[in-house]
Parts: structure tokens; C-alpha cells; sequence
């Protein structure tokens, strides 16, 4: 595991998109796992300007988003595929049939879910995973529970995370309450995983994860049995970290 904690926002996004250039320079056909929310915006936005001063060449990779809202229609400006067309895919070279994100509005979610977890199978696998941390700990959305869900599903957000996500929305009543996630096991079979945590308020869902132990309870700490996670933190994300001091116990 490796960590790495940031200035500020600016520098952690710049490391996260050097982390995600250096993927595509070594693999151009490299497959990836995007997230949406506030935290990669500024990474999304380092890799725009990679591409427009740098020529950085997206067409040969392929994206598969994390989530979904349940029953947004892909142009709805909430939706994340609408997140994703407007944060990067419309700036940057990717042919969008090498887009992925789970149906919204699929009739059958299980269906749905097995034809996403085929998919990523299909490509050969995530190279690099990208995650952001929920305030509980969710990865994904793979929210607290009694298990790990090992692969793409139906959620029930949590109250925390309709909460956090509202600030996207107009009114609290138009807050999705259910998303289609990857699995716990569709993250922990990323041949690399790349975690972003931005501002106080993550600092709690950060040391559990680094610091407390294995639960479903705490998704994200599940990455501690990953072999190649690296965490990036800005902000005051790192502020809980609890210091192990040389000699002491
Ligand atoms: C979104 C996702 C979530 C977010 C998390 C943090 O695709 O998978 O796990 O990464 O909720 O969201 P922000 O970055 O908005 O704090």
C-alpha cells in the first residue's frame, strides 16, 4: 500500500492524473474504472488539459463507470453518464463505444448487472481502478453492511450518502435512493486500484479504512488485502491518520 499526502486539492489531482497517464503510457489499450462525485473533477480536468497540450491519446482505452443512478435517463444532468460526458469524455479522444456505465434504465437490474460484470470480464479486467470514498466508507456504491457484495448489484443508498448526494440535485426529493455498483469483487480483481480522498470530512472514512479493521461495516477497508492500492489525500482527508511513533507501543 502506498499513500501519499497532497498540499491541497490542486497537487492531489495532478498526482492522480500523472497516476492514470503513467496506466495508458504503459498500456494504451489499458482498461479503466472511473467513479464520478466532487473529488475526481480536478484530476478529470488535468487529464483535459494532458490531452489538449500534451496530445495525450485516449482512443485506444476503454472506461467503465463504477455506478449508476437507478432510473436516471442517461441525459439527465444528474445521471453519471451525464457526469461523464461533461467532466471528460466530450473533451478528450475516447470513441464512445469504448464507454461503458450499468443501464439506468434497464427492466431487469439483475440482468443488467450480470451483463455489466460479463462485460468488464470480457475486456480482460480493470488495469487501474479509480475510487473516491463515501463519508461511511462506501467504495463505489458498496455501502456498510453485513457482507461484501462480490459483484455488480442493485443498492439501497445509504440515508449518509442520499444526504451527500443531494447537493447535486434541485430538492431532496428528486435524490436517486437506488444505484446499479460494481461489486466489492469487481474492485478487488482491479489489477491496481488508485483511492482519492479530498477535505475533513472523509479524515473518519480514511483512518478506518487505513487504520480499523476488515468489516463489510467499513467497505473501503477492505483495500488493505489488496496488493496494489495506492491512496492519494489532500485537504485534511489525512487528519485522523493516528501517528505510530518509533518505540512506542
Ligand atoms: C461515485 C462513487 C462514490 C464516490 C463517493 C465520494 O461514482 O463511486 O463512491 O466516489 O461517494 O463522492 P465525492 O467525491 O463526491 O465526495
Amino acid at each position: 500500500m502506498k499513500m501519499i499526502v497532497c498540499r491541497d486539492y490542486a497537487q492531489m489531482s495532478r498526482r492522480a492524473a500523472l497516476h492514470v497517464v503513467t496506466a495508458i503510457a504503459n498500456n494504451p489499450t489499458a482498461v479503466l474504472g472511473f467513479p464520478t462525485g466532487d473529488t475526481p473533477r480536478g484530476m478529470y480536468r488535468e487529464l483535459i488539459n494532458l490531452y489538449n497540450d500534451c496530445g495525450l491519446d485516449f482512443s485506444g482505452i476503454t472506461v467503465f463507470n463504477l455506478d449508476e443512478y437507478a432510473g436516471l435517463a442517461p441525459n439527465d444532468p444528474g445521471s453519471y453518464r451525464g457526469y461523464m460526458l461533461e467532466n471528460l469524455f466530450r473533451h478528450v479522444n475516447i470513441p464512445v463505444e469504448s464507454t461503458f456505465c450499468p443501464d439506468s434504465l434497464c427492466e431487469d437490474a439483475e440482468l443488467e448487472c450480470r451483463r455489466y460484470e460479463k462485460l468488464i470480464s470480457e475486456s480482460g479486467g480493470i488495469d487501474l481502478m479509480v475510487l473516491g470514498i463515501g463519508v461511511n466508507g462506501h467504495i463505489g456504491f458498496n455501502e456498510p453492511g453485513n457482507d461484501f457484495i462480490d459483484c455488480t448489484h442493485l443498492v439501497e443508498l445509504a440515508p449518509e450518502t442520499i444526504a451527500a448526494n443531494s447537493r447535486f440535485f434541485p430538492s431532496m426529493d428528486m435524490v436517486p435512493r437506488r444505484a446499479l455498483s460494481v461489486g466489492i469483487g469487481t474492485i478487488m480483481r482491479s489489477r491496481a486500484i488508485l483511492i482519492l480522498a479530498s477535505g475533513a470530512a472523509k479524515a473518519e472514512a480514511v483512518q478506518k479504512a487505513l487504520q480499523g479493521p476488515v468489516t463489510p461495516g467499513h467497505p473501503a477497508s477492505i483495500l488493505k488485502m489488496h496488493p496494489d492500492v495506492s491512496w492519494v489525500l489532500a485537504e485534511g482527508a489525512e487528519s485522523k491518520l493516528i501517528q505510530h511513533q518509533p518505540g512506542r507501543s
